[in-house]
């Protein structure tokens, strides 16, 4: 914060704030664990081909991709969060990700398909 505001003084360009914050959560519990968790599913290499899609696409100054810990909804994940709609994503796969890019990041459309169901936190 002190950097962006210095440099405001200075009369140089800040950083752009991004339109899209997405959330992806990379937790593991050990095999076996009855909770399951997004990272056994392969959250790990998920968030890894949404961050290279986005940049891919030119989304790199718009979305922010984010690794996160527990989101509260392991036996549904791998679980997704994209602000600032607030919208929770279930069961993400390798095969969402360009809807997920082109319809949401892009156009603004969230995937009714994948949305989280209305449940408890786990
Ligand atoms: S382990 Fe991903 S939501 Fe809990």
């Amino acid at each position: 914060m002190l950097r962006v505001t210095r440099r405001r003084e200075e009369g140089q360009e800040t950083v752009p704030k991004p339109e899209r914050h997405v959330l992806v959560c990379l937790n593991t519990r050990p095999p076996g664990n009855p909770k399951g968790s997004c990272g056994e599913k392969g959250s790990e290499t998920l968030f890894e081909h949404l961050k290279a899609m986005v940049k891919g696409r030119g989304l790199g100054e718009r979305v922010i991709v984010n690794r996160t810990s527990c989101l509260k909804h392991c036996s549904r994940g791998i679980t997704v969060a994209v602000y600032p709609e607030n919208v929770w994503y279930a069961g993400v796969k390798e095969a969402d990700l360009g809807e997920i890019c082109s319809a949401h990041l892009e156009e603004g459309r969230p995937l009714a398909r994948l949305l989280m169901p209305d449940i408890p936190w786990e």
